[in-house]
């Protein structure tokens, strides 16, 4: 009897240490569900303006942007039984894609019955997993595991109440939610907790903000949100207030908008008289002149930046393409310009067919990042990445480009202008084609043109 009495003693703290275990690895897990988020549809009746702004941004369409759905169903989940360390592929992709999907613990959820895109989107009334990355799991957020954040290591505040929404206003008063001042929204860990992305085999496949961190802007105070979610004037819910300073809720990105002056092209040279036979050499600087990262940055093996040099009639038709010439020192140049090569893989390249590279003029240079998986072949499947080659513009960084011109010897004389473009393309046609999607529009960065007499 004593001697029991003894045992329950430690009997109970042995209990209550596996309960605290347990409680932790709990916190871990976050055990959410997915009614401890509201929808946005319940947001837009005060916030309009921000839902409105939300559903055309990549964020509204996070799980069911046909892209995601195409590359995550067709390609992930066949391909996860090919090395243990894919083998979980598919729940990364939901931690960032659809987050509220995660934290309910449904890694695995059912196919969209709508897919949509930034030049067709529906409503925004959407539920479960199909709300993305949405309002109420943002103004959730408590905090993240890691400084820098990477890999979904967001921490979650939501509960099944009505939670407080947290943001940075000051004094904010709402009939319908509590709102906490927090200033995790003024910092750029709560866009680096997805923009940033190690893969199975260690590879930063994403990593937009260690990018932004090497760039001039934290040290001059600017933001993501600075630019992506640009200071305005005007009323953060139809009720209360004018405020001087809010935030639109685009995120725009890889779109017209941004991208547009994102770059600039300069000729270095002025041409005159120029003999039909003749060779000139010439030069063109690219400069990075708008972008907080890399040119292009974010899901970098589907990016294209590309600089198409030509030679252009009185009528401004294209007589003459000029290439890019091969630089002979360095055995990657290659893949810095285009090619219609049948080398590219849209799965591990044990697991696919290749397709062709780039789809485009050959000859171009091209700013891009080059994946390779575990056989040195190039892939667009980001999980099966093992090495990255890449030549992006770094911000505010001047690039020069060397072109030797040789006039045709039968170049009727007369007026002609060299003209020089830089184009974006959010993802190859080849590879739109391939997995079935409207393929993307070709966006004009910035151009720059010369005039020039053959005589
Ligand atoms: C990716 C995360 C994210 C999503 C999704 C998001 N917000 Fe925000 N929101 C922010 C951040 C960050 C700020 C603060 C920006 C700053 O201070 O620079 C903010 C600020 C706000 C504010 C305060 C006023 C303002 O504009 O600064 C309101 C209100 C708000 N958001 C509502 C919404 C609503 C409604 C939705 C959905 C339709 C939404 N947010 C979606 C991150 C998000
Ligand atoms: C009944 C109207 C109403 C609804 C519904 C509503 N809000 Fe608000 N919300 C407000 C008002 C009013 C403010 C304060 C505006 C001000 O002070 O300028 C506010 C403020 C906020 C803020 C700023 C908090 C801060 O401290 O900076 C956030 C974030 C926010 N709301 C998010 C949401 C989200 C997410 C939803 C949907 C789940 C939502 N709201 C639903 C009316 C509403
Ligand atoms: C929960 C994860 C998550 C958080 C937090 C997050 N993002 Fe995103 N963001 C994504 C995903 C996923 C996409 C791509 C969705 C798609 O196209 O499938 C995206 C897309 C974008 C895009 C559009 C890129 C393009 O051209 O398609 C921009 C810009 C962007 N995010 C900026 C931000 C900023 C700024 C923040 C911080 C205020 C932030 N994001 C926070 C996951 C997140
Ligand atoms: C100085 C302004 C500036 C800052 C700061 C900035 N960006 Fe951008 N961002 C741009 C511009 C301009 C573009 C369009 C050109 C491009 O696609 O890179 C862009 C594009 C993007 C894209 C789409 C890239 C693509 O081509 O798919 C994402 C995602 C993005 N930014 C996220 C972020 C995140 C996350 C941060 C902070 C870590 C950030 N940005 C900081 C200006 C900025
Ligand atoms: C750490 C967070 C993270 C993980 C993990 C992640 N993504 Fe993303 N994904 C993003 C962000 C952020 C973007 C937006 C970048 C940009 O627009 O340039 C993006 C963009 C994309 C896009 C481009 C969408 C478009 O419209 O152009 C596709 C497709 C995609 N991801 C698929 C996947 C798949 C499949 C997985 C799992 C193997 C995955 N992602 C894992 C964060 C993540």
């Amino acid at each position: 009897m004593r001697s029991l009495k003894r045992i329950i003693p430690i009997s109970i703290i042995i209990l209550a240490a596996l309960t605290s275990a347990t409680i932790i690895n709990k916190k871990e897990d976050q055990n959410k569900q997915y009614q401890y988020f509201e929808n946005p549809m319940k947001c837009s009746g005060c916030h309009w303006d921000r839902f409105d702004r939300w559903n055309t941004s990549q964020h509204s369409k996070g799980f069911t942007g046909d892209f995601f759905q195409a590359q995550y169903f067709d390609m992930v989940l066949p391909s996860m039984g090919f090395d243990d360390k894919v083998a979980k592929a598919n729940e990364d992709c939901i931690g960032c894609h659809s987050p509220s999907a995660f934290l309910s613990g449904d890694r695995l959820p059912e196919r969209s019955l709508e897919t949509d895109n930034h030049w067709n989107r529906g409503d925004g009334n959407k539920t479960r997993a199909d709300r993305g990355i949405f309002c109420d799991f943002c103004h959730t957020l408590d905090r993240f595991r890691n400084d820098p954040a990477f890999n979904h290591d967001y921490i979650s505040h939501a509960t099944e109440e009505v939670d407080a929404k947290r943001a940075d206003l000051e004094f904010a008063w709402s009939p319908y939610h509590e709102s906490q001042t927090t200033e995790m929204f003024e910092d750029a860990n709560i866009c680096a907790t997805c923009h940033n992305e190690l893969n199975p085999y260690d590879v930063w496949v994403k990593a937009t903000e260690h990018e932004y961190q090497e760039s001039v802007y934290p040290s001059r105070g600017i933001l993501c949100q600075t630019c992506h979610m640009q200071p305005m004037a005007g009323k953060p819910a139809k009720m209360g207030f004018q405020r001087k300073l809010n935030h639109d809720h685009w995120f725009g990105g890889g779109f017209a908008e941004f991208v547009e002056g994102a770059a600039g092209v300069y000729f270095q040279n002025e041409f005159e008289q120029v003999p039909a036979g003749e060779e000139i050499d010439f030069s063109i600087m690219v400069k990075a002149l708008a972008t907080g990262h890399n040119f292009p940055t974010g899901s970098v093996e589907e990016r294209d930046v590309w600089l198409h040099v030509s030679l252009n009639n009185a009528k401004g038709e294209e007589v003459l393409h000029i290439p890019v010439p091969l630089n002979p020192s360095d055995p990657n140049d290659k893949y810095f310009i285009t090619s219609n090569e049948k080398i590219a893989y849209p799965n591990h390249s044990e697991l696919s067919e290749a397709i062709e590279r780039d789809g485009l003029t050959e000859g171009d240079r091209i700013y891009h990042s080059v994946f390779l998986d575990s056989k040195g072949e190039y892939t667009y499947a980001q999980w099966f990445c093992v090495e990255e080659i890449e030549n992006r513009l770094r911000p505010l960084e001047e690039r020069m480009e060397n072109y030797t011109l040789r006039i045709p010897e039968n170049l009727p004389d007369g007026q002609y202008t060299l003209i020089a473009v830089l184009y974006y393309r959010r993802m190859p046609d080849p590879h739109a084609d391939f997995l079935k999607l409207e393929r993307r529009p070709v966006i004009e960065v910035s151009r720059d043109v010369r005039g020039l007499t053959v005589h």
